[in-house]
């Protein structure tokens, strides 16, 4: 199998032929949107390649739920989101609410460019080289374009009280996607990556705290979290007792004093 190949979807967590898995990411994508998005809209505002940006591309798009909010915030740009997941896609284009917004069901190493805005988010953490990433990114991107990376920031994880059947399970399951190459500590692989590239220059780097005393993002929160149990036991990979987990969160995220965060990075890179 070529390099690559083993950055296709051969991953089990992404099997959405499977109804039980697709119905999952179908929810989470939206979940995973809904608690971060209006902390994440600051980076666009502020960022000028965004601004005069025109042809934008989301690769592992998924449901296109994200990128149709970005589309409706920014309306004056053409954009394409791309996933290898065809229920994912189908779902995207029932969606799409304007001729702007269009989808295609296709693996990222398949697109052809040129864009001058690339985005990927939630995206790396799952793929094993990131290097061969950045690199075919990188033909797709235009001189002088850009591209974000929105992924996990996992130390600025906490609960308040101690959740230790959760964060025990996400050790867990973390170590077992580190194993088969896919590291969610993004930010220190794409430094390396990018150190490794001429063609692409670092941008800034944002790192965002999601708090769950924002109102809904605690029930964002809890909703988001059972569902990543459901997925790690339907991928089939990783053998834990998932209904302890889940019981275990149910009764924390009932007390009254229950408070968690998040954190993502978002990461710009500028294309020389
Ligand atoms: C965690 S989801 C993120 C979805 C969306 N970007 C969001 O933020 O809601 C990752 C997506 O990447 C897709 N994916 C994984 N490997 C891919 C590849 N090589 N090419 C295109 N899409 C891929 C998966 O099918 C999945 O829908």
């Amino acid at each position: 199998m070529s390099e690559k190949k083993s950055n296709s979807c051969s991953d089990p967590h992404f099997s959405t032929q499977k109804s039980a898995i697709l119905g999952i990411w179908d929810q989470m994508q939206r979940l995973q949107t809904d608690f971060a998005f209006a902390q994440e809209l600051g980076f666009y505002y502020t960022s000028p390649t965004w601004h005069t940006a025109q042809m934008i591309l989301d690769l592992g798009t998924g449901n296109g739920y994200y990128l149709g909010k970005i589309a409706a915030q920014f309306p004056d740009k053409v954009y394409h989101g791309v996933d290898t997941s065809s229920e994912l896609i189908t779902i995207a284009k029932n969606e799409a609410g304007c001729e702007k917004v269009t989808f295609t069901h296709s693996n990222l190493f398949d697109v052809a460019g040129p864009y001058d805005f690339v985005l990927m988010r939630l995206l790396l953490q799952h793929l094993e080289n990131i290097q061969i990433v950045l690199d075919h990114v990188a033909s797709l991107t235009r001189p002088g374009g850009s591209a974000l990376i929105v992924d996990a920031h996992d130390p600025f994880r906490y609960f308040h009280p101690d959740l230790p059947e959760f964060v025990e399970f996400f050790c867990a399951y973390a170590e077992h996607e580190r194993k088969l190459g896919r590291d969610r500590r993004v930010t220190s692989r794409l430094e390396e990556a990018i150190s490794k590239s001429p063609e692409w220059q670092m941008g800034d780097t944002i790192q965002l705290l999601i708090p769950s005393t924002i109102p809904g993002n605690l029930d964002l929160f809890t909703r988001t979290y059972s569902l990543l149990v459901d997925l790690v036991e339907q991928a089939g990979e990783l053998q834990y007792d998932f209904l302890s987990v889940k019981d275990a969160w149910r009764r924390w995220s009932e007390r009254p004093d229950a408070y968690t965060q998040v954190g993502l990075n978002l990461i710009c890179l500028h294309r020389v």
